[in-house]
């Protein structure tokens, strides 16, 4: 049984500690928003922040986040350059099929928590481990400029 924070609740996960996060979130927490996409760290579909950082939870055993901080697309709405985030998206109606966003905008989310005014190699650099099938990608890159623009 681990004790784990997930979007500033306590929550309790009867889960081996080698189990991926993905799933402990998924499957045991009900937290079904993180998306599996490859399972092997390389399509950023399941992206959550562990104590801020964006981390992929399908590589990330449940050992691992023990006394950290989880935030999941669930719970990262309300702050500030969240919901400026979320609102660009929704501005220029970034999302096509939507599998991937989840991931995109918590990697979009830590991006500007820690670079306000990122370039295009800054975006390029922090969304690059973010595939998405649909090629959003143009659209992804504006709304993180528009929602830097907001925060500014
Ligand atoms: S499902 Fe985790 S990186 Fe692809
Ligand atoms: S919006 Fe469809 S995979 Fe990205």
């Amino acid at each position: 049984m681990f004790d784990i924070q997930i979007n500033g609740k306590s929550v309790q996960l009867d889960v081996d500690g080698d189990t991926p996060l993905l799933w402990a979130l998924r499957d045991t927490a009900r937290l079904t928003g993180t998306k599996y996409g490859c399972g092997i760290g390389l399509c950023g579909a399941c992206t959550v922040h562990l104590d801020g950082e964006p981390v992929r939870s399908c590589i990330t055993p449940v050992s691992a986040v023990v006394g950290k901080k989880i935030v999941t697309i669930e719970g990262v709405g309300g702050a500030r350059v969240a919901q400026a985030v979320v609102d660009a998206w929704r501005r220029l109606d970034v999302v096509q099929c939507g599998y991937c966003q989840s991931g995109q905008i918590m990697s979009a989310v830590a991006l500007l928590s820690r670079n306000p005014a990122p370039t295009d190699h800054d975006i390029d650099d922090a969304m690059g481990g973010n595939i998405c099938r649909c090629a959003t990608y143009v659209r992804i890159r504006a709304a993180i400029h528009e929602a830097a623009r907001a925060l500014g």
